[in-house]
């Protein structure tokens, strides 16, 4: 595992990370025992920073990574997520009292005293325009609850605005094959602040490892189900908000673009690597089979460049009319 420094923390965190969401819910059923054995296999192989959120199966991907830390040794970080647990997602929910509430409630989940990392969780547009919400994130910071602030956003444009605020150490944001628009403006600008970027929804759901097909069927609570059109929460959480036929007919092109033995998610999480704005990826994984896999690719070799320009145009191409303009 390779390790990079996020943002001016100084942290070294593994360069493929852990995405805890699918281990709390809305993908589909998945068992405690299981989740913890896959978290096992993260901390085993390298792993050392795991993403979670307070709404992640109402608290149960948080309560997971507190059972981790009481049953292992080493240091690893957590970061965690606050502002979707308000009922309807206004700015007006993003005052001190709430903010305060939702640190203090993680605070109890992680079973800790103070919050390695809080992203705010993928706001409103405009709250990236209210310097007061930060102004709390700094004070929470000062008493000691949070140890730094970073943000979880969906537009490239959110992302710009956020990284003025001088104390975001973090932008997570959708970035993968299918999603490249952040690589053009946003990395050069996160690069010269010094601000780190953790690459979410990097499998496109499990999309960009090539095992779903046409016939595929998900679990009813399983978002591949009930959020395609963006009915539950935004469309591009999904997929990564590729249409779903599209996006198979691209995957069956890039499995000829994997070097030899290379499964098609390693050569996806490659793909993320090879820009070094991303302090890491965050592939979300259910068993430790898939972890493993996961892994491996902060271990292979660079991609040529004649395979990421084949990226880039079957992107280009496919991809980018449909999505580029919306995120
Ligand atoms: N708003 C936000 O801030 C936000 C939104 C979304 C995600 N996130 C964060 O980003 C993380 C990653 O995104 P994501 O979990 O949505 O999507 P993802 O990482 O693109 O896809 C994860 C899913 O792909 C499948 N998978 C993983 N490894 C695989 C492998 N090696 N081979 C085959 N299938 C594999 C698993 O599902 P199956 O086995 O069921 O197919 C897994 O749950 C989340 O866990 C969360 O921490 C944050």
């Amino acid at each position: 595992m390779n390790y990079r420094t996020l943002g001016r923390t100084g942290w070294k965190i593994s360069e493929i990370s852990f995405g805890a969401w699918a281990i709390g819910g809305s993908w589909g059923n998945v068992s405690d025992e299981e989740s913890l054995a896959a978290l096992h296999a993260a901390l085993d192989g390298g792993v050392n920073f795991f993403d979670t959120a307070d709404v992640y199966g109402d608290g149960r991907s948080e309560r997971l990574l507190a059972k981790l830390k009481r049953e292992r040794k080493e240091k690893f970080y957590i970061a965690t997520k606050a502002g979707r647990r308000l009922p309807k997602q206004v700015p007006e929910g993003y005052t001190r009292k709430n903010l305060t509430a939702w640190v203090e409630r993680s605070l109890k989940n992680l079973d800790t005293d103070s919050i390695d990392l809080l992203q705010l969780h993928c706001p409103p547009t405009e709250v990236f325009y209210r310097p007061e919400v930060f102004g709390v994130l700094d004070d929470l910071v000062q008493a000691g609850k949070l140890r730094h602030y970073g943000v979880s956003v969906e537009k490239v444009e959110e992302a710009l605005k956020a990284i003025e605020f001088p104390n975001v150490q973090s932008v997570q944001m959708i970035f993968n094959i299918f999603r490249q628009r952040p690589s053009e403006l946003f990395f050069q600008e996160a690069q010269r602040r010094k601000v780190g970027i953790l690459a979410r929804v990097p499998l496109a759901s499990g999309l960009l490892s090539g095992k779903i097909t046409r016939s595929s069927k998900f679990a009813k609570d399983d978002h591949r189900n009930f959020n395609r059109h963006g009915e539950a929460f935004d469309r591009g959480e999904t997929f990564s908000g590729v249409d779903f036929e599209t996006g198979l007919r691209a995957v069956e092109e890039l499995k000829s673009l994997a070097p030899r033995n290379v499964p098609l998610a390693q050569l996806a999480l490659r793909w993320i690597l090879e820009f070094p704005a991303v302090t890491c990826a965050i592939p979300g994984a259910k068993r430790p089979a898939q972890v493993a896999e996961n892994i491996a690719a902060s271990d292979l070799k660079k991609l040529p460049l004649a395979t990421m320009k084949k990226i880039r145009a079957l992107y280009e191409a496919e991809i980018q009319p449909l999505v580029h303009h919306h995120w």
